[in-house]
């Protein structure tokens, strides 16, 4: 039996070469050998069992939001999650969200049960399984602060539930970082009875205001984190990198730590000038930025 249709037994789709751009924020992306949707946790656990009996490379796409993919696109199996990720229940003071879920669909939910917790990553782009393995959120909060357990399937097949210990939180990071064997599939989170309605003002208010200070467009949010005690945008600006072109790339005109994909641009117009900026600020700051985006395939 060929690859293909063995695959085809365990899964509920498969599709061969892919173009990442379809699944990215940014639009670029070459493809992906096989590109597959797995239907719940149990099609995900008897895809690993075949992926690592068959050492495939693999990798989970979450919402694409963080992702910067090369042209030449991915080796081996990319894995989205179906829709069945996307379950978010309310129970009490506690909510389990699929890792598909949208960060900030969870919280207006919340916000609608009037519960506290949420403010902080409620703004930020992405999925919940994005928002965990980088520990998102803002100066209102981040997401370690509420988590009580995330499960996970680990790439051998197993199910596995972690504490928050377990998962290693720290500025932007998580164990799932440096740990890429294990694939979140839910979380659970602890969350305090709060003022629904004053938290879905705080979230509006806040989603209106990053409307008017970050681009719209095809971008991956922030393309560097913050140096310490420093604003990775400002210092773009600072030496002139905003409004810079490659191609069809530009740093944006509006926070420079965007780079965006204004015209048809290639990932390699957006790694370029992603590069040309990092090379000006250590030049001129002696700071070395370090990529807060994702770099996935080969550069
Ligand atoms: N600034 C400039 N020029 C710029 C951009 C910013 O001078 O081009 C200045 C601002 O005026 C402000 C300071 O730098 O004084 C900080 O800027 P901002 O408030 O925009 O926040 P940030 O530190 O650039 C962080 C997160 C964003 C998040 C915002 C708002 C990181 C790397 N970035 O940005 O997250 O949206 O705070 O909460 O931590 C993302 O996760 O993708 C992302 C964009």
């Amino acid at each position: 039996m060929s690859r293909l249709d063995e695959l085809k037994k365990i899964v509920t789709r498969v599709i061969e070469n892919e173009p990442m751009a379809a699944h990215t924020t940014l639009g670029v992306g070459g493809p992906a050998d096989l590109f597959i949707e797995v239907a719940d946790e149990d099609e995900l656990s008897s895809l690993m069992r075949y992926i690592s009996s068959e050492q495939l490379p693999w990798m989970v796409l979450g919402d694409g939001a963080n992702l910067l993919v090369s042209d030449n696109g991915i080796r081996g199996v990319v894995i989205h999650l179906g829709e069945a990720f996307q379950r978010i229940n309310v129970d009490g003071n506690t909510i389990t969200a699929g890792s598909a879920a949208r960060i900030s669909k969870v919280a207006d939910t919340a916000a609608a049960h009037n519960l506290s917790g949420l403010e902080g990553v409620g703004t930020v782009p992405g999925s919940v399984g994005g928002a965990i393995a980088m520990n998102a959120g803002t100066h209102r909060g981040y997401i370690n602060e509420v988590v009580e357990t995330v499960s996970i399937v680990a790439e051998t097949g197993g199910k596995r539930i972690l504490s928050r210990e377990d998962c290693g939180f720290s500025y932007r990071t998580s164990v799932f970082q440096s740990d890429k064997s294990l694939i979140i599939t839910s979380v659970t989170l602890n969350l305090s009875p709060g003022d629904g309605k004053a938290i879905e003002d705080h979230l509006d208010s806040v989603r209106k205001h990053r409307a008017e200070t970050q681009p719209q467009g095809k971008s991956a949010g922030c393309f560097f984190k913050n140096p310490p005690n420093n604003s990775a945008g400002k210092l773009i600006e600072m030496v002139g990198g905003k409004g810079m072109r490659e191609g069809g790339a530009e740093v944006s005109t509006i926070h420079g730590n965007f780079i965006i994909n204004v015209d048809n641009a290639t990932a390699s117009n957006l790694h370029d000038l992603a590069e040309r900026v990092r090379e000006m600020v250590r030049k001129e700051h002696g700071i070395e930025l370090e990529y807060e985006v994702r770099l996935v395939g080969e550069w």
